[in-house]
C-alpha cells in the first residue's frame, strides 16, 4: 500500500503568487484529502496520522482563505469532519419525504391550477383554495415528536432512508423539545427545512477567516455541513434555524386544511414561515410569488421559489403523487441566476448510449454563491444558434441543482474573433463516425461496443446509486477495472473475485494501487449483495433508452423477471403504420398496456431485447444475479400486485384518479381484459369488458365496492 510522506511546504508556508498557482496547489490537496477520507471512512485504513492530515486541511483552508475563489461546493472544506453517511445511523421513513415538481413560467402555475381542477373535475364555479409560501432555501429534516416530546430526527436522505441527526437537530434553538397544547397528535413527524440566516452566515465565515478555518460558499452549504456534524457540539455553536412546513407520519392530523394544520404547528411552538397565504386562483398566486419576490433580498434568508399547495387534505389525497412528486404541490422558482466569463474551451464528452455532449470549459467564475468552470452547451444545433466560439465572453446560468448553462454571448461582435465551432464528426474516444438520425438533435458514436467511453458510461450506471447500488464500485474504479481489462461488461462485476483468486496473487486486486485487504472485502461483499439487487433496478441498470427508475418500476410491477419481459418483448411485433387500425400484436399490446409505458418506451424496449448483440452479455448477467422481488411501496394493501382494470364511468373519482389511486396501492393497472386480470371494476355503461371479465370468471366490483375493498370509501 502507498503511504503517503506529507510534504514539508504543506505546514505553514508560503502562498502562491497567483490564483492559477493557488487553484492548481488546491486542486492537488483537494484530491488528496478526499483520498484520505475514502481509506479513513470507507476503507477503516488510514496511511497518514491525525496530524498529517489536519496539516493537510489546514493548508487547503490557508489557500481558500486567500483565495475565496477557489471554495467550491465540492470542496473538503465544505464538508468537515461530514462523514459519509454510513456515520450516521439510517432512519427509514415511516411516509417517504418526497420532491416536487418546479414550475418555472406563469404559464406553469396556470397549468398547474387547471390540471389540478381538471383531475377532480371541477366545475368552473367550484371554488379552488390554494396556499402559497416561500421556498427555503435550506435541506429538508423530520422531527419525530411522540406524546409531545423529541425524540428523533433525521436528513431527507434518498427521500426513502435519511440520517439519524436527533442530537444535532436538539442543539437548533428554533426546535421545540416539547410541543405545547394538549392536542398535539401521539405521534407525529414534523417536516421542514434547516437554514441558515444570512447576517448569521457572514457573522459565522468571518469568524471561520479570523480562526484560519474555511468559509462556506453559501448558506446551505453551511446549514448541511452545520447538521451534518459528528460532533453535535460543533452544530451547536452553529447558528441554523428552522421552518416547519409539512408533515409526514401522524397518528392523527387534527386539520382539514394545509393551512389550519400549519397554523397548529405554530400553535405546537414550530416555527412557521409567516408569508404563507391562501388564494383562490393562478392569478392571485402569481401576485403573491411576485410580492415575495420583490421581498427576497429583505427575507434574511435564502429561498430559491415560491411553493403552492392545495389547501383542503381530502382534495390533496384525491390526487396523490405521480412518481416522486405530489400532484397537489409545485414549486414556482425564481428565475436562474447568472455571470459572464470567458469560455476558454469545448470539451466533446461521450455518454452511455454515444451521445457526443458540448462541456463548455470556462475561466472559473462565481454563480449564485457556487464557483462554475463547467457548462452544458447542449448539443451541435445549440452551440450553433448561439454561435458559441472558443475566447468569446459568455452569459453562464445556474438554476437550482441543474448543471450550469451556456446561455448566450456577449461580445459576438468584437475584433479578431475566432472561427466558428465545429463539431466533430467522429468519436474523440474511439474515432468511429459519429452520426444524427433524422429528427435528432444528438450526434452519436457509432462505436456501440467497441467504444471505451460507452462501455465505461453503461458500467458507472449500472453500478450507481440509483440502479445496482454497488458501493465501492464508483467512476474512478470503474473506469481503472475497465483499463485493466478485469471489468467489460456487468456480468464481470460478479466473477471478479473468481477470477481474481485464481489469478494467484502477484495479479490480485489487492495488490493494486489504490486497494487494500479491507476495501477488496467490502467491494466483494457489495457485490455480493448486489447479486440480490431488487429486479427493477437491475433491469434500470441495464441503461435501455427511456427506461429509467420509473418505468423500470411499472414493467417490473408487471412482468416478474427480466426473462419474462424479454419474452414478451422478442415476442412483440408493433403496429404497422401502413394498415390503419393496427394495433400491434397481444405481446406488444401487453406492453403497451402497462399503465404509464406508451409507444416510444415500448419500442425502446423491444429493440433492446431483439438485438442479438445484447443477448451474450445480457444471459451472463442474468445467470450471475438472482434479483429479489421489487418493493412495492404499498405491499401490504388488499389490491396490492393485483391487476385491475376500471372501465365504463365513475361517478367518485375520474379514471385517472382511479389508476393512480391503484398504482399507489401496488396493483398494475391495464387497458384491457385478460386471463392476467385479477379485478374489472365496472361503473354504469360498462361495455364488452365486463362481458369479457364474466365470461373469464374474473372479479368484477362496482366503483363502491372498489373503494370499500381498499379501505377509501
Ligand atoms: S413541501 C411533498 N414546502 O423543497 C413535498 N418544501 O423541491 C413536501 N422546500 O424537499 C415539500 N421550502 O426540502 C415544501 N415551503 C416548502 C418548502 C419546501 C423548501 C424544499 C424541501 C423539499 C424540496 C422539494
Amino acid at each position: 500500500m502507498r503511504v503517503h510522506m506529507t510534504d514539508p511546504k504543506i505546514e505553514g508556508g508560503e502562498l502562491p503568487p497567483s490564483l492559477p498557482d493557488a487553484a492548481r496547489e488546491h486542486a492537488a490537496l483537494a484530491e488528496e484529502i478526499r483520498a484520505h477520507d475514502r481509506r479513513y471512512y470507507q476503507d477503516d485504513a488510514p496511511t497518514v496520522s491525525d496530524a498529517e492530515y489536519d496539516d493537510l486541511r489546514k493548508r487547503l483552508n490557508a489557500l481558500e482563505a486567500a483565495f475565496p475563489d477557489l471554495v467550491t461546493a465540492d470542496s473538503p472544506s465544505q464538508n468537515v469532519g461530514a462523514a459519509p453517511s454510513e456515520a450516521f445511523a439510517k432512519v427509514r421513513h415511516a411516509v417517504p419525504m418526497l420532491s416536487l415538481g418546479n414550475a418555472f413560467a406563469e404559464e406553469d402555475v396556470a397549468e398547474f391550477v387547471a390540471r389540478v381542477r381538471r383531475f377532480l373535475q371541477m366545475k368552473p364555479e367550484d371554488e379552488l383554495r390554494i396556499t402559497a409560501e416561500p421556498k427555503i432555501d435550506g435541506l429538508s429534516a423530520s422531527l419525530l415528536y411522540e406524546n409531545g416530546v423529541f425524540v428523533r430526527g433525521a436528513t431527507r436522505g434518498d427521500g426513502a432512508v435519511g440520517e439519524d441527526v436527533t442530537q444535532n437537530l436538539r442543539t437548533i434553538a428554533d426546535i421545540p423539545e416539547r410541543l405545547k397544547g394538549a392536542d398535539a397528535p401521539e405521534r407525529i413527524e414534523v417536516r421542514g427545512e434547516v437554514y441558515m440566516a444570512h447576517a448569521d452566515f457572514k457573522a459565522m465565515n468571518e469568524r471561520q477567516v479570523e480562526a484560519g478555518k474555511p468559509v462556506f460558499a453559501n448558506p446551505r452549504n453551511a446549514a448541511a455541513g452545520s447538521l451534518r456534524q459528528l460532533d453535535p457540539k460543533v452544530t451547536a455553536e452553529r447558528p441554523i434555524r428552522f421552518f416547519a412546513y409539512a408533515w409526514g407520519d401522524a397518528s392523527t392530523v387534527p386539520a382539514d386544511t394545509q393551512s389550519g394544520m400549519v397554523a397548529n404547528l405554530k400553535r405546537w411552538g414550530l416555527p412557521t414561515n409567516p408569508l404563507m397565504k391562501v388564494f383562490t386562483s393562478a392569478e392571485e398566486l402569481i401576485a403573491h410569488y411576485r410580492a415575495i419576490e420583490a421581498e427576497r433580498a429583505k427575507l434574511g434568508y435564502d429561498i430559491d421559489g415560491v411553493v403552492y399547495k392545495v389547501d383542503r387534505l381530502d382534495l390533496q389525497k384525491r390526487l396523490g403523487f405521480v412518481s416522486r412528486s405530489p400532484r397537489w404541490a409545485i414549486a414556482h422558482k425564481f428565475p436562474a441566476e447568472q455571470a459572464t466569463t470567458v469560455l476558454e474551451n469545448i470539451d466533446i464528452q461521450v455518454g452511455r448510449t454515444g451521445a457526443l455532449t458540448p462541456v463548455a470549459k470556462l475561466k472559473p467564475v462565481t454563480v449564485g454563491g457556487v464557483v462554475v468552470s463547467n457548462a452544458t452547451l447542449h448539443n451541435e444545433d445549440e452551440i450553433a444558434r448561439k454561435d458559441v466560439r472558443i475566447g468569446d465572453t459568455v452569459i453562464v446560468q445556474r438554476a437550482g441543482d441543474v448543471i450550469p448553462q451556456v446561455v448566450a454571448v456577449v461580445d459576438a461582435d468584437r475584433k479578431g474573433r475566432g472561427d466558428a465551432f465545429v463539431f466533430p464528426t467522429k468519436c474523440p474516444v474511439c474515432g468511429s463516425h459519429a452520426v444524427r438520425e433524422e429528427g435528432e438533435a444528438v450526434r452519436r458514436c457509432t462505436g456501440g461496443l467497441i467504444c471505451r467511453a460507452q462501455a465505461v458510461e453503461r458500467l458507472r450506471h449500472f453500478a450507481s446509486r440509483g440502479a445496482m447500488d454497488i458501493e465501492g464500485l464508483g467512476d474512478k474504479q470503474i473506469e481503472a477495472f475497465y483499463e485493466w481489462g478485469e471489468i467489460r461488461e456487468p456480468a464481470d462485476i460478479f466473477t471478479l473475485q473468481t477470477r481474481e483468486s485464481r489469478e494467484g496473487a502477484l495479479t490480485s486486486l489487492r495488490n493494486r494501487e489504490g486497494w487494500g485487504e479491507t476495501s477488496v472485502r467490502n467491494l466483494y461483499a457489495a457485490i455480493e449483495v448486489a447479486r440480490s439487487q431488487s429486479v427493477d433496478r437491475l433491469l434500470f441498470g441495464l441503461g435501455i433508452r427511456h427506461v429509467g427508475e420509473v418505468n423500470a418500476k411499472r414493467l417490473m410491477r408487471h412482468f416478474p423477471t427480466v426473462a419474462a419481459l424479454r419474452e414478451t418483448a422478442r415476442a412483440a411485433t408493433p403496429p404497422d403504420p401502413e394498415v390503419r387500425g393496427d394495433k400491434g400484436n397481444e405481446a406488444w399490446r401487453e406492453i403497451v398496456d402497462i399503465e404509464g409505458i406508451g409507444a416510444i418506451v415500448a419500442k425502446a424496449v423491444v429493440e433492446f431485447f431483439r438485438e442479438p448483440k445484447n443477448d451474450p452479455p445480457l444471459d451472463a448477467l442474468l445467470a450471475e444475479v438472482t434479483p429479489a422481488e421489487m418493493e412495492t411501496r404499498a405491499s401490504s394493501s388488499p389490491v396490492s400486485g393485483k391487476t385491475v382494470v376500471f372501465t365504463g364511468s365513475l361517478e367518485r373519482m375520474t379514471r385517472d384518479e382511479a389508476k393512480a389511486m391503484a398504482e399507489r396501492l401496488g396493483a398494475k393497472t391495464a387497458g384491457s381484459v385478460s386471463k392476467k386480470t385479477d379485478i374489472v371494476v365496472a361503473g354504469p355503461g360498462a361495455g364488452s369488458k365486463l362481458d369479457k371479465a364474466k365470461e373469464l370468471g374474473i372479479e368484477t366490483l362496482t366503483e363502491d365496492e372498489w373503494l370499500s375493498r381498499v379501505g377509501e370509501a
